[in-house]
C-alpha cells in the first residue's frame, strides 16, 4: 500500500507543459517571462499592487523585515504558534523575536496580548518595531484589531501568509494585510513550485526594492556595481512556470482541502474528546491542514497514540507546530502568554489534508481513528 502523506505536492499536466515551455525557451535562469507573468497573476489573485517571486517563503520574510526597516537590536513581536521560519527570519536581520501567545478562538496571535506585550516592553525601555502575524493553518489572524494596534503603536505589520493562499478575512484576501506579506510554495503548501515564495505589498516601490535586494543589489551600471548588501533570492523561471500552472488551479485546490476538513468534522462529530481547530466567523480558512485536539481524559486516546496507530498503517500525521517559546534555540527570548499554544501543542495533531488526497484514502484515515476510539471506549 502506498503511504498516505500529510500534504504532498499536487502537480499535473498543466504544470508539466508550462515547465517544458520554460525549458525549451532557454529561459533557464532566475528571471524570464514566466517570472514576470507569475508575479502579475499572483498580485491580482492576492489583491495587492505588486508581488516579487523569490526562492522561498523564508526569503520573503527576511526581505520583508529589511524593507520594514527592522535591524540589529530591534524587538519584533511574532506569533509563538508557528513554524520556525517565521522567527528565524527575525534573527537574520539581527533583531530579537518576542513571542506572543494565541487566542483560543482562532489559534492566531492574541491582539490583547499584543497590546499587553507592547506596554510591558516599553516599561522596560524597549521599543518594538514590527509585528509578524501568522495566518495559522490557513486561517487569517484578526487583522481589524491588529492593524488598529499597529497603527496606534507605530509598529510595522507583516503578514506571514505562507499557509493561507486563498483564505479571506472579512472579504479581503490573505496577503493584503500589513505593509508586506510573505507566501510559501514549499512542496507541502497549497500550491507549490517545489520550493519558492512570494513577497507582496500594496506599495509597488517596496516590491521593486525587494527584487533589487534579491538579485545581489546590482546597481544599474554596465559593470557590477554594489552600494548595498544583496541576496541571491530570486525564483527560477522554470519554477515560476510551475507556479503559474498551480495558481490557475488554486480555487479547486483550496476547495478540496475544505472538503477534507468538512468530512473529518462530520465523521468525528460524535467522538467525545476529539475537537477541531476553531474556525472564526470573520473569514474563510484555506484549511491548509485539518488539525484535531485530542483530550485524553475524555476519550482515553492521546494525539501520540493516534499518530503512532496511523503511522503503523502507513499514514502520515504530525503534531501541530511546537510553539517557538518552547524551542531550545529561542530559550532566551521574551514571551507573553498564558499557556494557550502550550496546551494545544500537547493535544494537537494534523491529519492528511492534501488536495490530491482521495476520498478512499481519507475514509481509511477516518476508519482507523474511529476504530481506535471504539476499541479504547469498549475497554
Ligand atoms: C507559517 C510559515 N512561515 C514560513 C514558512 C517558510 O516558507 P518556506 O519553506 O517557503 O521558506 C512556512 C513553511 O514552510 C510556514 O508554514
Amino acid at each position: 500500500m502506498p503511504r498516505i502523506y500529510l500534504s504532498p505536492p499536487d502537480v499535473g499536466q498543466v504544470e508539466r507543459e508550462l515547465l517544458l515551455d520554460a525549458f525549451d525557451s532557454n529561459w533557464v535562469a532566475p528571471l524570464g517571462p514566466h517570472v514576470d507573468a507569475f508575479e502579475r497573476e499572483f498580485a491580482d489573485r492576492a489583491g495587492c499592487a505588486a508581488a516579487a517571486a523569490l526562492s522561498s517563503g523564508t526569503a520573503a520574510l527576511h526581505l520583508g523585515l529589511l524593507l520594514a526597516g527592522v535591524g540589529p537590536g530591534d524587538d519584533v513581536l511574532v506569533s509563538s504558534f508557528t513554524f520556525a521560519a517565521t522567527a528565524n527570519a527575525i534573527t537574520y536581520v539581527g533583531a530579537r523575536p518576542v513571542f506572543v501567545d494565541s487566542e483560543r478562538s482562532s489559534w492566531n496571535v492574541d491582539p490583547e496580548l499584543v497590546e499587553e506585550s507592547i506596554r510591558a516592553l516599553r516599561r522596560e525601555g524597549r521599543n518594538p518595531r514590527a509585528l509578524i502575524a501568522v495566518d495559522l493553518y490557513g486561517q487569517c489572524a484578526d487583522y481589524d484589531r491588529l492593524e488598529a494596534i499597529c497603527a496606534a503603536e507605530d509598529l510595522v505589520l507583516i503578514e506571514d501568509a505562507a499557509e493561507a493562499l486563498g483564505a479571506e478575512y472579512k472579504g479581503r484576501p490573505a496577503g493584503s494585510f500589513g505593509r508586506l506579506a510573505a507566501f510559501s510554495f514549499n512542496g507541502n503548501k497549497i500550491i507549490t513550485t517545489s520550493g519558492g515564495g512570494m513577497l507582496t505589498s500594496a506599495d509597488p516601490a517596496l516590491v521593486a526594492r525587494s527584487r533589487f535586494l534579491a538579485s545581489q543589489a546590482r546597481e544599474p551600471a554596465p559593470h557590477y556595481e554594489h552600494e548595498t548588501i544583496g541576496f541571491n533570492y530570486r525564483m527560477s523561471n522554470l519554477l515560476a512556470a510551475v507556479g503559474r500552472g498551480q495558481l490557475a488551479q488554486l480555487d479547486a485546490k483550496v476547495a478540496r482541502r475544505r472538503e477534507h476538513n468538512e468530512a473529518y468534522r462530520e465523521a468525528f462529530r460524535s467522538l467525545d474528546g476529539i475537537t477541531f481547530a476553531p474556525i472564526d466567523a470573520y473569514g474563510r480558512s484555506t484549511c491548509w491542514l485539518t488539525c484535531i485536539e485530542v483530550d485524553p481524559t475524555r476519550c482515553g486516546l492521546t494525539r501520540e497514540s493516534i499518530r503512532l496507530a496511523l503511522d503503523a498503517k502507513g499514514i502520515e500525521s504530525r503534531p501541530v507546530w511546537k510553539p517557538m517559546h518552547l524551542q531550545p534555540v529561542f530559550r532566551d527570548c521574551s514571551h507573553f502568554g498564558a499557556g494557550v499554544s502550550d496546551a494545544i501543542f500537547q493535544r494537537g495533531l494534523c491529519l492528511p489534508s492534501g488536495s490530491s488526497l482521495r476520498d478512499s484514502e481519507r475514509d481509511e484515515v477516518i476508519a482507523l481513528v474511529k476504530n481506535l476510539y471504539e476499541t479504547v471506549s469498549n475497554r
